[in-house]
C-alpha cells in the first residue's frame, strides 16, 4: 500500500499552520503576555521564534522528509540503526500526554461555546464569571464528557487519513479561524479605552525581562509551533519532495505568530477597555473574557465566535498530536488505521480523565506544588518539549551528515536560495541552537 501525502503545497501548509495555531496562540499566550509583562515579553518571543525555533522546526521537517518514515523510524533509519531511535520513541509518547491534557481544555472551549449560543454571560458580574468557571471544572461529568467529545471528533478526523481527513478539514477550517479571530480583533480595538490594551501589547518595558520570562518565552515558542514533538517530522513525512523547506516552514512559523498577535490585539484592548486585569493566568480566556462579552455591545455574538475560533484552532492541532502515534502504529508495529485510533483514543481518554478529575474529585492529589493537570502542563511544555527539541536539533547537527542535511534543505541543490543561506543555517543548528536551549532553560530554573 503506497504511503498517504499532502495533496497539495496549500494543503500542506494549512495543516502546518493548522497544528501550530492552536489553544497556544488563542489562551496561552495571551495570559502569558500577560503574566510576564505584555511588549518586552512579546519580543524575546518574536526573537526567539526565528533564531531558535525556526531552525529547529527546519530541523524536524528535514528529519521528516528525508525519512518519509513515523517519527521512530526515521530516527531510527536515518540514524543506521543506533540509540537514535529511543528518541524517535520519546517524540511519539509525549505528544500523546499533550493530546490527553490538551483535549480537556478542548473540552472547555466546546462548553464555553454551548454556553455561549445561550447568552450565558450577558451582564453577569465577574464574581458570578469566575464561579460558573469553578463550578464547572471542579464538577465530574460536564467536563468529562466535553473531553469525550473533543477526543472522538479528533480521532474521527484523524480516522480518515492525511489528504481526505487531515488536510480537508484544515483546508475549510484554517481560513475560516483566521477570518473569526481578526474581526474579533477589529471589533476590541474599536472600543473606547482599547488603547490601554494596545500599549499594554507594543510598548515594552525592557526591565520586565527576567530569566524566568525569557524561559517562559521559549517554552511557549516551542509549544506554539508545536516543536520537540514527532508532529512537524510526522507532517514533513507527507511532505511531497518538490516542496521548499525554508518557504513551508517560514510560513508556518510567520503565520503561527500572526494568530498569536491577532489574538493578542482580540483580547488585551478589551480586556483592558472594561478596566480588567490581565494577569489572570490561565482563566483569562474564560473567567475574565466571557465577563468581557457580557459587557460589551453584541458581546454575545462575539463570544460564539471566539469560542468556536477557539474549538476549531484546538481541533487543527489536537489531530497533528493524534496522527504521530497514529503513523508509528500503523508502520511499525502493522494496526490499521481504524485500530490504531481506537487504542489511542482509549489511552488518551483515560490520561485525560484524570486531567480532568483533577480539577474535582482528584484535586487533592499534588503533584510537585500542583495539581495533575498542572504538573502534566509543566512537565511537558517546559521540559519534555525542550529536551526533544534539544535532542532534535543536536541530531540533525551532530549526527546526520551535513551534506545530506544540505541535499534535503536544497532540493539537492537546485534551491539557490536556500543554498545560499545553508551555512547560517547549519552553524544556529550545531552550535546556537544547543547552546541558547540550555542555557535558557538553565536560567529559568535558577
Ligand atoms: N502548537 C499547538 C498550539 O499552539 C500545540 C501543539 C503542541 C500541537 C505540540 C502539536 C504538538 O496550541
Amino acid at each position: 500500500m503506497s504511503r498517504d501525502s499532502f495533496g497539495s503545497r496549500f494543503g500542506a501548509l494549512v495543516a502546518m499552520a493548522g497544528s501550530a495555531v492552536g489553544l497556544g496562540n488563542l489562551w496561552r499566550f495571551p495570559y502569558l503576555v500577560g503574566e510576564n509583562g505584555g511588549a518586552a515579553f512579546i519580543i524575546i518571543y518574536i526573537l526567539l521564534s526565528f533564531l531558535i525555533c525556526l531552525p529547529i522546526f527546519i530541523s524536524e521537517f528535514v528529519i521528516g522528509r528525508r525519512s518519509q518514515k513515523n517519527a521512530y523510524a526515521a530516527f531510527r533509519d536515518l540514524s543506521g540503526g543506533s540509540a537514535w531511535r529511543w528518541v524517535g520513541l520519546f517524540t511519539i509518547i509525549v505528544p500523546l500526554v499533550v493530546l490527553s491534557y490538551y483535549s480537556v481544555i478542548g473540552g472547555w472551549s466546546v462548553e464555553y461555546l454551548l454556553k455561549s449560543v445561550t447568552f450565558a454571560f450577558e451582564s453577569a458580574s465577574q464574581s458570578a464569571m469566575s464561579t460558573m468557571f469553578s463550578d464547572f471544572v471542579s464538577s465530574t461529568w460536564g467536563p468529562l464528557l466535553v473531553h469525550t467529545g473533543f477526543l472522538l471528533v479528533t480521532t474521527l478526523i484523524v480516522v480518515v487519513g492525511i489528504k481526505d481527513g487531515i488536510e480537508k478539514f484544515s483546508k475549510v477550517m484554517m481560513p475560516l479561524l483566521f477570518f473569526m479571530v481578526l474581526a474579533i480583533a477589529i471589533y476590541s480595538m474599536t472600543l473606547p479605552g482599547a488603547k490601554a490594551g494596545l500599549d499594554y501589547l507594543f510598548n515594552p518595558d525592557f526591565s520586565k525581562i527576567t530569566g524566568k520570562a525569557c524561559a517562559a518565552a521559549l517554552g511557549q515558542a516551542f509549544f506554539s509551533l508545536s516543536l520537540g514533538f514527532g508532529t512537524i517530522m510526522t507532517y514533513a513525512s507527507y511532505v511531497d519532495k518538490k516542496e521548499n523547506i525554508l518557504f513551508q516552514s517560514t510560513a508556518t512559523a510567520v503565520s503561527d505568530l500572526m494568530f498569536a498577535l491577532i489574538a493578542g490585539m482580540a483580547i488585551m484592548p478589551a480586556v483592558f477597555a472594561f478596566g480588567l486585569n490581565p494577569q489572570s493566568g490561565p482563566g483569562l480566556v474564560f473567567e475574565t473574557l466571557p465577563f468581557v462579552f457580557g459587557q460589551m455591545p453584541a458581546g454575545g455574538f462575539v463570544a460564539i465566535l471566539f469560542f468556536l475560533a477557539l474549538l476549531v484552532a484546538a481541533l487543527t492541532s489536537s489531530i497533528s498530536m493524534l496522527e504521530v502515534a497514529v503513523a508509528y502504529l500503523v508502520e511499525e508495529k502493522g494496526f490499521s488505521r481504524v485500530w490504531a485510533c481506537v487504542v489511542l483514543f482509549v489511552i488518551c481518554w483515560v490520561v485525560g480523565a484524570i486531567c480532568s478529575l483533577s480539577f474535582g474529585p482528584l484535586s487533592d492529589v499534588n503533584i510537585g506544588g500542583g495539581n495533575i493537570f498542572d504538573f502534566f502542563d509543566n512537565l511537558s511544555s517546559n521540559i519534555l518539549m525542550t529536551l526533544g527539541s534539544l535532542l532534535t536539533v543536536l541530531f540533525v547537527g551532530w549526527r546526520l551528515k551535513k551534506t545530506d542535511v544540505y541535499d534535503e534543505f536544497t532540493n539537492g541543490g537546485t534551491l539557490s536560495r536556500n543554498a545560499k543561506l545553508f551555512g547560517v543555517l547549519w552553524f544556529l543548528i550545531r552550535y546556537i541552537c544547543p547552546l541558547a536551549i540550555i542555557s535558557i532553560f538553565v536560567s529559568g530554573l535558577l
